[in-house]
């Protein structure tokens, strides 16, 4: 397994966030977990980083346990995030903003490279690599959240909420990005309140609920659940 994660409990002062969750990313898959707002989608995300502290449970990567490893080396480990609400720099360019991804990667020959591959993917990135971030579109700071996470070529991508306030056509096309990633051998992570567009490009699901796992298994199967069609496919 690339991830695991057992157990896992966080708060946030008395808040008790995540209420001892468990859950299995396998090496090649895209898996989403899904869940309303507040069900601890995000907090997941920033614990598997580093940036939160849990409690107690634990996160095993490639076989170690990295509960208490620091994020800066968490990416050296391979593990990126695309953060909720993008979170670009508005004031630096594209190609700075890009730059900020390859920190950690040891050579500048590296990074060229890196951002060589994401400039082919996002070929708009390149076309406006000089534009202040900000100026760019809500589709496009997408795209630059996700090839700055790129930058230090993960192995396990983490995805939190990439549709959120998008036009659909644009959902569209950052999920076909999503597969895309997948393909070229990108593990991904994502999370999303649109439990449609998820559970149509993972393997597997699971249902976030108040802290809680409260349903998992094949994508599939998810999408065909009664219960998840009331409750997050609006049926
Ligand atoms: N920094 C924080 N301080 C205090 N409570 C927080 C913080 N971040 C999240 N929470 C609380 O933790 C719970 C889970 O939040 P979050 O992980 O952001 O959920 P989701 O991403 O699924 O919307 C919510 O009750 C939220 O209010
Ligand atoms: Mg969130």
């Amino acid at each position: 397994m690339l991830l695991a994660v057992e157990n896992l409990h966080v708060s946030y002062g008395g808040i008790r966030a995540l209420k001892g969750i468990s859950f299995e990313v396998e090496e090649g898959k895209i898996v989403a977990l899904i869940g309303a707002n507040g069900a601890g989608k995000s907090t997941t995300l920033r614990t598997i980083c580093g940036l939160v502290r849990a409690q107690s449970g634990r996160i095993e990567y490639k076989g170690t346990v990295v509960n208490k490893v620091p994020p800066y080396k968490i990416v050296g480990m391979g593990i990126s995030m695309v953060p909720e609400g993008r979170r670009v720099f508005t004031r630096l360019t594209v190609l700075e903003n890009l730059e900020m991804g390859a920190y950690s990667r040891g050579s500048s020959q590296e990074a060229k490279e890196s951002l060589a591959n994401v400039f082919k993917r996002f070929p708009r990135l390149q076309e406006r690599k000089s534009q202040l971030a900000g100026t760019l579109s809500g589709g496009e700071q997408q795209m630059l959240a996700m090839g700055r996470a790129l930058m230090s070529r993960p192995q396990l991508l983490l995805m939190d909420e990439p549709s959120m306030g998008l036009a659909p056509m644009l959902v569209e096309e950052i999920f076909s990005i999503i597969r895309e990633i997948n393909n070229s051998g990108t593990t991904i992570l994502l999370v999303e309140q649109n439990a449609h567009m998820a559970l149509s490009v993972a393997g597997s699901a699971y249902v976030l609920e108040t802290g809680e796992i409260a349903l998992s298994g094949p994508a599939a199967e998810m999408a065909d659940n009664p219960e998840v069609r009331k409750c997050y496919l609006g049926e």
